[in-house]
């Protein structure tokens, strides 16, 4: 049985102590959720060490929401999957769109930072997703195909165990329109597919796949219900605890 997972990217929000408050309704509210729903919050780098203190012990989950594409050294400004791990971080995401799109995130360093993150320990919650011109284009397929191909395919079956794909739809993030569940699944199934011909069928069957693009209580439903979608990647709802723990509620 493949994980259901409800992950929250916070993005570039919250102070601190606005983030550790957060957390801390998270987890209090994290009793209400099933227990084989796993919650992650992923939170800014700041945020990692008083958040961890507050998510240790629990059944939240810890992320990043980027690491280096070095593993140490002279490169300023930057975060390794190191000090990710050291920080008590279990979980970074990788490849959001919105690194693609404004900080040059290219499939390259995907492959270096996800081969850094694993190396590490953490598991790595890898977005893919194409814009809204790729969609219109008709491309929306090919964009996914290439993007998981790309990194994922430089990583072994056992590896794939310890990586989880977000596919987000850029048109569909932070803009209130979401993908119909069809719209969603039918992408969802290809992803499996390609990584069932490549890694096989229970590679593929234990793959968790999470939409990401304005998911909130009122839609998950419809969401979750789909047979390859397994969870979510929330951002905007992700910032109040009831409505992040309301979308868990939705499987
Ligand atoms: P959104 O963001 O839920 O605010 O659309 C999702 C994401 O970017 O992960």
């Amino acid at each position: 049985m493949r994980k259901k997972i409800v992950a929250g990217n916070w993005k570039m929000n919250t102070t601190v102590p606005e983030g550790v408050e957060l957390a801390k309704a998270v987890v209090a509210k994290s009793a209400e959720v099933p227990s084989d729903v796993k919650l992650i919050v992923a939170t800014p780098f700041t945020h990692l060490v008083p958040v961890a203190a507050v998510t240790a012990g629990t059944r939240v989950g810890l992320s990043a929401e980027n690491c280096a594409d070095k593993e140490k050294g002279a490169y300023t400004g930057e975060v390794s999957a190191a000090m990710l791990a050291s920080a008590g971080c279990q979980y970074t995401i990788l490849g959001h769109s919105e690194r693609r799109q404004y900080y040059g995130e290219t499939d390259e360093k995907l492959v270096e930072k996800t081969r850094l993150a694993l190396a590490q320990g953490l598991d790595v919650i890898l977005c893919v997703g194409e814009n809204r011109d790729e969609r219109e284009a008709g491309r929306h397929f090919d964009v996914c195909k290439t993007q998981v191909e790309n990194v994922l395919f430089q990583f072994t079956a056992e590896d794939l165990k310890h990586i989880i794909v977000a596919y987000e739809p850029v048109w569909a993030i932070g803009t209130g329109l979401t993908a119909t569940a069809e719209q969603a699944e039918e992408i969802h199934a290809y992803i499996r597919g390609i990584i069932a011909a490549r890694f096989g069928a229970e590679a593929a069957e234990e793959l968790s796949i999470l939409y990401g693009g304005s998911c909130k209580p009122s839609n998950a439903k419809e969401l979750f219900a789909q047979k390859d979608i397994d969870g979510g990647l929330i951002g905007g709802a992700a910032l109040k605890a009831d409505d992040f723990i309301g979308i868990a509620l939705s499987f």
